[in-house]
């Protein structure tokens, strides 16, 4: 995003028009997302209500937020094209043993939206992560 402003200024300087740049900073979706912090926000929110939803005990009940935690924020920062290399498990790999059916999988998107929420992310962003994440459905639910 840094990047992205200067260039956009330079340009303004240079079209002797600063005060009235045009475009838009759009940067990659890990920009938008508020890059690690924004990360960081949104699935901190996200884990809480993972492990302390009814309807997901059995899948966290044996899991620890401190581990899930920085996976799950290297592997979005990976998917929204930040500077992150997700290097764990395939979503199959790691999910096969959890017998996920479509009901849970409906749970965790929801939390995840609610998560999204809390950290003010406006609905926009929200459909592109949801957009980037929707195809591993048929890697994690496999009952
Ligand atoms: C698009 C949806 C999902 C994404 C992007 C996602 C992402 C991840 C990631 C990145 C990991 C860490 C894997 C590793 O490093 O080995 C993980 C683990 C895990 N996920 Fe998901 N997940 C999703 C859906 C779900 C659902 C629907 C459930 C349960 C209802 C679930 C339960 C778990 C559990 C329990 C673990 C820990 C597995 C272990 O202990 O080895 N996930 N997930």
């Amino acid at each position: 995003m840094a990047t992205c402003m200067r260039h956009l200024l330079l340009t303004a300087a240079i079209l002797g028009i600063a005060g009235a740049v045009p475009g838009r900073c759009d940067g990659s979706l890990y920009e938008q997302l508020g890059g690690s912090a924004g990360i960081h926000r949104i699935v901190d929110a996200t884990l809480r209500r993972y492990f302390t939803d009814p309807r997901l005990h059995d899948d966290f009940d044996n899991v620890n937020q401190a581990w899930l935690q920085p996976r799950f924020e290297t592997f979005i920062c990976h998917v929204t094209d930040g500077p992150c290399r997700y290097r764990g498990r395939s979503m199959a790999a790691s999910h096969r043993g959890l017998h996920i059916d479509q009901a849970r999988f409906n749970a965790v998107v929801e939390d995840l939206q609610d998560g999204m929420d809390e950290a003010g992310l406006p609905f926009r962003l929200q459909n592109r992560l949801l957009a980037r994440l929707a195809p591993m459905e048929r890697d994690i639910v496999t009952r």
